[in-house]
């Protein structure tokens, strides 16, 4: 079967990598693909212009399945256009994926069907939002309803800061029409987990936990960005917490999107704050959904996958993934983001990459912004690689990751030194 993987990331790299293991997949195309993919002999890159235009390739190349890796094209309505041609598709549609583009959809939906998150409130009228942050107070939260690349959210510590946040967003527009509604919401504390299902509308099956980072520097410091590393399992999802989210979270978002009439297809990521406490009662929080697979979490979650994952996949086509199993590795993945300089800000291009290894069964360089110009790989985006390696701990996987970070080298690459920091004992902490 041919297999078509839609995004240019270090997710889509790393999906299209693991599905090309499959016995049953002929080839994988990437569109529109990155520096890796065009360099990996059994992936294929394809350029394309529309979803039309994808949708006319799939046809003409009789592609089998299509897996969908970021939310622009689901938000855009990718799955019902591939669906009104008869392709198969796994992703939710443009009315599932709601979940991830509207913030305010999302929070309403979770309190019609009473999925625990953080109270709220929305607002277009930017006097009432400023009254309404002098009510609550800070530390708060201010998120623009739409997408916007990971830069929609302003975790306020100060009232200023909040009121500014409010300014940029509903006073001068800084994310367009993304942030003309948001969303203000309760801060709060604990421990995030990454949280990723695969579900057929009716049936899920979980993936591995994992966990993110997000910050830009060591010790969680320094300003948001995509991810800047991931691990997987994250050891705070106990098994006792992970039957609270399947039951708390996932399960009522599942079935509520279908009381509403809605059938959620496609991988549904909750992104939960787990707050202090035993697990049979700590508080758990959903801080958003996602519509898709997380950048990085994908990476080490890939690495872990021992089973064909094409069979769970077409499982979830059929409506049948309560028939479904993945075997994970045992071992820890742990994947390190290598940015370009200037990331978060608007990073440089063109910067030439040495030094990547060849791939490896613990080791893969997994790559995101990158281009093949020439024979010469080159930086083109911000966040460039995604360097991910298994071991029997933490630390081990720590140690290979490193070990080949700091033989890649680029001008201006920039990477967290401290990933999976929080699944190590405090023994265990590099200083
Ligand atoms: P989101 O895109 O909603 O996940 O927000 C991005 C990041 O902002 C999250 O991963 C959290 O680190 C932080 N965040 C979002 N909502 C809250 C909240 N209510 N309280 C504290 N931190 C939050
Ligand atoms: N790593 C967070 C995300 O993909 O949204």
């Amino acid at each position: 079967m041919k297999v078509l993987v839609i995004g240019s990331g270090g997710r889509e790299h790393a999906l299209a990598w693991r599905l090309s293991q499959s016995s049953r997949v002929q080839r994988v195309y990437v569109a529109p693909g990155n520096g890796g993919t065009a360099l990996d002999s059994l992936l294929d890159t394809v350029p394309y212009g529309s979803l039309e235009e994808l949708a006319d390739f799939a046809q003409r190349e009789d592609i089998g399945i299509t897996v969908v890796g970021p939310e622009a094209p689901l938000a855009a309505g990718v799955v019902d256009l591939f669906r009104s041609r008869g392709l198969k598709i796994f992703g939710p549609t443009k009315a599932a994926a709601q979940l991830e583009s509207s913030k305010d959809y999302a929070k309403a939906f979770m309190m019609r069907h009473k999925i625990p998150t953080a109270r709220y409130q929305t607002f277009t009228d930017p006097i009432q939002a400023h009254a309404y942050i002098d009510q609550e107070g800070a530390p708060i939260v201010i998120k623009a309803d739409g997408l916007a690349a990971g830069k929609g959210v302003v975790v306020a510590m100060t009232l200023d800061d909040a009121h500014a946040a409010v300014d940029a967003m509903l006073g001068d527009g800084s994310l367009g029409a993304a942030g003309a509604r948001v969303v203000i919401e309760e801060f709060l504390t604990g421990e995030e987990a990454s949280f990723i299902v695969m579900s057929d509308g009716r049936n899920v099956l979980a993936l591995a936990t994992s966990q993110d980072h997000k910050r830009l520097r060591d010790g969680d410091a320094g300003p948001n960005t995509g991810g800047m590393g991931a691990y997987s399992p994250a050891p705070i999802v106990t098994p006792e917490l992970h039957h609270r989210i399947l039951k708390e979270v996932i399960l009522p978002t599942v079935n509520g999107m279908a009381a509403d009439g809605i059938v959620y297809t496609g991988f549904l990521y909750a992104g939960l704050m787990i707050g202090p406490g035993e697990d049979a009662t700590r508080a758990l929080k959903t801080l958003e959904f996602n519509c898709r697979m997380g950048d990085p979490e994908t990476q080490p979650i890939m690495m872990r996958v021992k089973s064909d994952l094409l069979d769970a996949i077409e499982h979830a086509l059929s409506g049948t993934l309560d028939k479904a199993d993945i075997v994970w590795d045992r071992r820890t993945a742990l994947g390190v983001v290598m940015a370009a300089h200037n990331y978060p800000g608007t990073p440089r291009s063109g910067d030439a990459i040495t030094g990547l290894p060849a791939a490896a069964e613990d080791c893969m360089v997994f790559h995101a912004g990158t281009k093949l110009e020439n024979g010469v790989v080159r930086t083109c985006g911000g966040r460039v690689l995604c360097v991910t390696a298994l071991g029997d701990s933490v630390r081990m996987a720590q140690d290979r990751v490193y070990k080949t970070v700091s033989a890649i080298m680029f001008d201006g690459a920039q990477y967290r030194r401290d990933i999976g920091w929080r699944a190590l004992k405090p023994s265990q902490q590099r200083k």
